[in-house]
């Protein structure tokens, strides 16, 4: 399902190098190598997911949503272009990052929006005040405690495809395009869950 890590490496410092990607980032092609390790694969969420998520997040112009594993910026590009908000893009994968920037000037947005390389588990998300994923199951369920601890009340999850296991039920769920997406509020119980 997966093209051969090395062999996509080659192909896509090539087509980064044939893009024009190198002098728009400053990055030369081995820069653009791909992480050995990733714990999710890069599957880009449809447009229109992506729209119901920010809409379930209830995204608005003082939001401020991170979305960890982001991929191409998608969703991070969309919630400033269309709602407004600012937003933070992770990924451990340069390529993903270098894309996601071109992507933000592409729609004008890049004073809004910022993203790095980094691990999603390294990433203090105390700023955000909506967080989007479109992770695995057991990602989901190791990334909970850092959501409950870091984040404050009142700050949205929103997941698509996948849960954050029985301990924490959503608190809504729709069906986009055959996709189900998942949405929680942080509140004070998750927090007291913690010290519990
Ligand atoms: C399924 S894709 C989702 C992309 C984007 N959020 C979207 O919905 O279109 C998961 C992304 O997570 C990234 N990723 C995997 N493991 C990661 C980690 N430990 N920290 C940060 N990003 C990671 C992958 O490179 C990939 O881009």
């Amino acid at each position: 399902m997966y093209p051969d890590p090395r062999r996509r490496t080659l192909l896509l410092s090539a087509a980064a190098a044939g893009l024009g990607l190198v002098p728009a980032h400053g990055l030369l092609a081995q820069d653009l190598a791909e992480p050995a390790h990733l714990d999710v694969p890069y599957v880009p969420t449809p447009q229109e997911v992506v729209d119901r998520m920010l809409a379930m997040g209830k995204v608005g112009k003082n939001d401020v949503l991170y979305d960890l594993g982001c991929g191409d910026g998608r969703i991070v590009v969309t919630a400033a272009r269309v709602h407004g908000a600012r937003g933070t893009g992770i990924d451990l994968n340069p390529v993903r990052i270098a894309e996601a920037k071109q992507n933000a000037k592409n729609a004008g947005v890049t004073e809004r929006t910022s993203f790095r390389v980094g691990d999603l588990f390294e990433t203090d998300v105390s700023p955000a005040t909506v967080v989007t994923l479109y992770l695995l199951p057991t990602i989901n369920v190791k990334l909970r405690p850092r959501l409950w601890q870091q984040l404050k009340v009142g700050t949205r999850v929103v997941s698509h495809a996948f849960d954050m296991g029985p301990e924490w039920p959503a608190e809504r769920k729709a069906e986009v395009e055959g996709r189900v997406i998942y949405q929680w509020t942080i509140t004070e119980a998750n927090k007291r869950a913690l010290k519990a």
